[in-house]
């Protein structure tokens, strides 16, 4: 049955001139069928460069709005349509122009995670690939305004010694892997190297050896000698690690960080929304305008790592 759908799949992309995108948190089979899979840095590089008619996002909302932002050309599909990211959800840009009334001076970050009317409000986006880099690269006698999370607020206050003014945002999935979850796994596991996505808690973070961006978990194991890893981060990524890696060893810090909306996308909604091209994101003119001066700021400064 499956392979009748992905074949369906296949033609329409032929037909369509589409490329298939696709988040490290999807679901198995739709990282295999996805002509590109990554982070949301990655993928928004991917959107930005492809000469594809049709890009299928298979991710969530905010990664979809970025690539129409940054290709208004090109038509997008997120099949899916109530996959959104709760933490986007937590601020809007009328909660972001009152934070900026009370800092009148500073400078907006806001992570990629954000819908695109709170990215027009920013002067830079970030992704948890280069936060650090973007935060560094901002002249040093300005106050910095950085939202939605707070998880990844602290972790760029600790590496670039910057005082950040920080939302209360936090990803629901992240913040459930505890400190003991990661005592436990190293409990039993020793010899394991800890990865820990910037979104966890400090604690979390604390007892970890790595903090990366997923994109940057995959390259880490590709190039480490080490044969076994406690993974904190969403349990979607395993896949593609233990298929890149088979000889490596992989340890879910939680079984229970699982993003429900990441997993909203399956193969018949893919093949629903190619076969008629439903399922469409736009971003309005005016905000797609101003959305794209702090995605561009990232993208052409800051290239992935
Ligand atoms: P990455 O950009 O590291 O893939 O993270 C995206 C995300 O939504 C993490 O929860
Ligand atoms: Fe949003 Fe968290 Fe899901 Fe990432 S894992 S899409 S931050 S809810």
């Amino acid at each position: 049955m499956s392979q009748q759908i992905i074949e369906k799949i296949n033609k329409l992309k032929d037909k369509h001139n589409a490329v298939i995108l696709a988040h490290n948190y999807q679901p198995p089979e739709i990282q295999d069928i996805a002509d590109f899979g990554g982070d949301s840095l990655g993928l928004s590089i991917k959107a930005a460069e492809t000469d594809a008619d049709v890009i299928v996002f298979c991710g969530v909302r905010f990664m979809a709005e970025t690539a129409a932002i940054l290709s208004p050309d090109k038509t997008i599909l997120l099949p899916d349509e109530q996959a959104g990211c709760p933490m986007a959800d937590m601020i809007t840009a009328d909660q972001l122009q009152q934070l900026k009334q009370k800092h009148p001076d500073a400078l907006v970050v806001c992570y990629v995670n954000s819908s695109a009317e709170v990215k027009a409000e920013s002067d830079y986006c970030c992704t948890s690939a280069n936060a650090v880099e973007v935060v560094d690269s901002l002249p040093k006698d300005k106050q910095i305004i950085f939202v939605p999370d707070q998880h990844l607020g602290r972790f760029v206050i600790e590496r670039t010694k910057r005082d950040l003014i920080l939302w209360p945002g936090y990803c629901h999935v992240h913040v459930v892997i505890t400190g003991e979850d990661i005592e436990n796994a190293k409990a039993r596991h020793p010899d394991a190297v800890v990865m820990a996505h910037p979104e966890c808690t400090e604690t979390v973070k604390a007892l970890s050896d790595q903090l990366l961006s997923t994109g940057q978990m995959l390259r880490f194991v590709a190039q480490n000698r080490a044969k076994k890893f406690i993974i904190a981060t969403e349990v979607g990524i395993i896949h593609t690690l233990k298929k890149q890696n088979p000889q490596a060893e992989f340890i879910f810090a939680s079984e229970n960080a699982i993003c429900p909306n990441m997993k909203k996308i399956s193969l018949e909604k893919l093949l629903w929304s190619l076969q008629d091209l439903q399922c469409t994101v736009t971003v309005p003119k005016d905000i797609r305008i101003k959305a794209k001066k702090a995605l561009d700021r990232m993208v052409e400064i800051l290239p992935a790592k």
